[in-house]
């Protein structure tokens, strides 16, 4: 059995990742590390804490993660996140509070103990920035070795970005980092832009949850429909909203409903193109591949899987 560790910036496709995960019995949610970027990093805690009770997994510990990248000071919060995520990183939908406190450990330091306890069974989905992760690696390079794979959500290939035209806003928010992870030596596999705007839900989907009568089913249609609201101002062109972060949950137990292209990759840590994903140049005849990125999706077969398991969560 597989233990996977979510890193979120507990948004409200982070709180569809949650769901995902934890409907997915192949892999045991040992925990959640939070992140910033769609919320502060406490908001991230207490949200993620929150979505847990409501979906009857009290169990499952939150830690808290760093508050901002090495090269900034800021607390950061993207600027058009309220917009697309709600103030409160849940489309304004009030959530009971959870009775669970976050976690006393570091983020940092459960990545590193976990990463020794559990070795090639554990699975890392970073859905935020990836300054928990470089953290991690930079405390404790031998984890690099250890960690079975890292599957995160974040960048683009082969498409324009969602925040600069080459940057997609997870990598953009800590470019540093992520060329720290994407040079290491982690089994790594990038789920981008190139397929994650391809796996859409509509209000016809919430609304089959709303109608389960249950107070999580009626939650995530409350929130999830915030976000569609949103796509239909943002990005009409799509006809729905984007399922980024579930989709790299998906990825991580199934990796057979992408298609991964192998390639040595790194990230742009100087203007004008910082935050950009892009094959290294200085490795292309390097036989050592440990990188791959996603670059078509089986999206019925996704939306399928999506759908079975959070109806049978929301149900029970
Ligand atoms: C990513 O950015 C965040 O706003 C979303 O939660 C997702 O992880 C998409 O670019
Ligand atoms: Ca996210």
């Amino acid at each position: 059995e597989y233990k996977m560790i979510l890193d979120l910036d507990t948004g409200i496709d982070d709180a569809l990742a949650i769901a995902y995960a934890l409907a997915t019995p192949e892999s045991d949610l040992i925990g959640i590390v939070s992140s910033y970027g769609n919320v502060l990093v406490e908001r991230a805690c207490q949200n993620s804490l929150d979505l847990l009770e409501l979906l009857g997994h009290p169990e499952v510990p939150v830690f808290k993660g760093l508050s901002h990248s090495s090269t900034t000071n800021s607390f950061s919060v993207m600027p058009i996140s309220a917009q697309i995520h709600g103030k409160n990183g849940v489309g304004e939908v009030e959530v009971p509070k959870a009775k669970r406190q976050v976690e006393a450990q570091s983020g940092v330091d459960f990545f590193i103990e976990a990463a020794h306890k559990y070795q090639d069974k554990l699975i890392i989905v970073p859905t935020g920035p990836l300054t928990n992760l470089a953290a991690a690696i930079q405390k404790d390079p031998t984890i690099v070795d250890l960690i079975g794979n890292v599957t995160l959500m974040g960048g683009a290939l082969t498409v324009p970005g969602n925040v600069t035209p080459v940057t997609e806003a997870n990598i953009n928010q800590d470019p540093e980092a992520a060329d720290i992870v994407f040079r290491s030596n982690l089994n790594l596999t990038m789920v981008g832009l190139d397929v994650t705007t391809r796996t859409l839900l509509t209000n016809k989907e919430t609304a089959s949850w709303r109608a389960l009568g249950t107070l999580a089913g009626q939650k995530y249609a409350d929130i999830v429909d915030y976000y569609i609201d949103a796509y239909k101002v943002t990005s009409p062109h799509l006809g729905g909203c984007a399922l980024h972060d579930p989709l790299a949950v998906a990825v991580a137990v199934d990796p057979s409903l992408v298609d991964l292209l192998k390639l040595n990759m790194k990230v742009d840590t100087k203007a004008p193109f910082a935050g950009r994903t892009i094959g290294d140049e200085t490795r292309i005849n390097d036989p050592a591949l440990h990188t791959k990125a996603a670059v078509n999706v089986d999206k019925e077969r996704f939306l399928d899987l999506f759908m079975t398991k959070l109806t049978a969560l929301f149900k029970a």
